[in-house]
């Protein structure tokens, strides 16, 4: 495993960040790619996968299922399945390291199909709850045995045998998630008639774009306040072509630090700009940031848009609830531009934190107060008092901050450091390679300091 060795890392203020860059491709959009490749008869081939260790962990998965995905030497991705319904029984664990969403994704497709495989993954993974995913799963006819039980938990390791004959189902969400709305519709695609999920949040709807561009019925309806995203099982899914538009959840990173690092000028091209995954952008230009958005281009079903973010004075904003699953992955860089900005930032409804690679709602307050910053939690929303330009950083000779297995708040306390009026040390930035390899190097080409 990747983070045996922990691998630690300060970044220092310094001068201005500039320059055009490109971030890798989209961590949701990679994982179903794969997947969908993977099932689909017929080649997928797939341009600006994000190589990261999550996604590279669900192409190893679907391989251990009779996927075929392969790499050519231009960096173009090939996947080959045998349809809908045809996954092989993985002759050993499934180790999906510390993604998330290729666990529970996976465990949709598997629930629906007539095999037994057993989940794990690194020790955030195995923190996280899965019970979201396997109750839906069990209506659908799948069995679980798992860790946690004695209290009251579904944790990996985790076994699941498929049903032989799943059945379709309605299910309205209890959390606002895109991997158990996903889980669910990815079930239904190997269960007779059709399968329905209602959410009262929207969430990022990848699934259900890309489930079209391979041939499925997908409908999707708003009504009264609800989404209902309806499949059709057993749809013959055919090979396509897959361009994976930049992330917008790693972009966020070079770009907050554009806006807060006094005099900077910071280009992101090809970021996606899928509606449901913009709420930062949105928050950041209430806050008073200069962030504009040129070529706004459509891209294999998904728009894309080149981003510049110059230094901005920020001010203090409420983010409401409402706003949170477009923008879940993005609270903690939030709150370190929060940090930097004149007055208060209240950001409403963040329980979700709580169960993503880490405690994000904890590392987040525990880190800004860590660097000088006044953070106080109450109930579910994250109160930041913001310092009206750089926040102190880190006082000599204090313990680096813990990113406890989460690449989002590894980097985001780097972009911090680059930010603060003292350096800012990260215990353990193995996990960023996860998400975003080049995060440092990339970073350092923009004229950050991080040693
Ligand atoms: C994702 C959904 C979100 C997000 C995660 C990726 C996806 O998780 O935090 O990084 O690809 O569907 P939840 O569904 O748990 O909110």
């Amino acid at each position: 495993m990747a983070h045996e060795a922990s691998q630690p890392a300060t970044a220092h203020p310094g001068a201005p960040l500039k320059g055009e860059t490109a971030v890798p491709g989209d961590k949701s959009i990679s994982h179903r790619a794969l997947m969908f490749g993977g099932l689909a008869v017929g080649e997928t081939r797939v341009t600006g996968l994000l190589e990261g260790e999550d996604v590279l962990r669900t192409a190893a998965a679907m391989r251990q299922m009779g996927a075929e995905i392969v790499k050519d030497p231009d960096g173009t991705w090939r996947a080959r399945g045998r349809g809908v319904g045809a996954l092989v029984e993985p002759a050993d664990v499934l180790d999906l390291g510390n993604a998330g969403t290729g666990a529970r994704l996976l465990m949709g497709l598997i629930a629906a199909h007539p095999i037994f495989a057993v989940f794990t993954g690194d020790a955030s993974l195995r923190r996280r709850p899965m019970g979201r995913v396997t109750a839906p799963l069990q209506k659908m006819g799948a069995r679980f045995e798992h860790r946690g039980a004695a209290e009251g938990k579904v944790l990996l390791p985790l076994a699941v045998i498929g049903a032989r004959d799943p059945l379709p189902i309605d299910y309205a969400l209890p959390v606002a998630s895109a991997q158990v709305k996903s889980a669910v519709l990815l079930a239904g695609l190997n269960a007779p008639g059709k399968t329905t999920t209602i959410e009262k949040e929207r969430t990022r709807d990848h699934t259900e774009r890309m489930l079209r561009h391979f041939g499925a019925d997908v409908a999707v309806a708003t009504e009264n306040g609800l989404t209902r995203a309806t499949v059709t099982g057993r749809p013959e899914l055919v090979g396509r072509d897959v361009i994976v538009p930049g992330d917008p959840s790693s972009a966020a990173f070079p770009l907050v630090a554009g806006l807060i690092v006094p005099g900077s000028d910071v280009t992101v091209r090809g970021v996606g700009l899928n509606p449901l995954r913009t709420g930062l952008f949105q928050t950041l230009r209430e806050m008073g940031a200069t962030l504009d958005v040129a070529g706004r281009r459509d891209q294999a079903g998904e728009e894309v848009g080149d981003l510049n973010a110059r230094f901005s004075a920020l001010k203090g904003v409420e983010v409401p609830a409402s706003r949170a699953p477009s923008m879940i992955d993005e609270y903690p860089i939030l709150a370190v531009a929060a940090a930097c900005a004149a007055g208060r930032t209240v950001m409403r409804g963040l329980h979700e934190l709580r169960v993503k690679e880490s405690d994000r709602l904890s590392a987040v307050a525990r880190g800004l107060a860590a660097c000088g910053v006044s953070a106080t939690i109450d109930g579910d929303d994250l109160i930041v008092e913001g310092c009206g330009g750089p926040p102190p950083g880190q006082k000599p000779g204090d313990a680096p901050i813990a990113a406890n297995l989460d690449h989002r708040i590894a980097m985001s306390f780097l972009v911090m450091g680059l930010a603060a009026k003292a350096p800012v040390a990260v215990d353990d930035v193995a996990t960023i390679a996860t998400s975003f390899p080049d995060f440092l190097a990339l970073m350092r080409r923009l004229g950050g300091t991080i040693r």
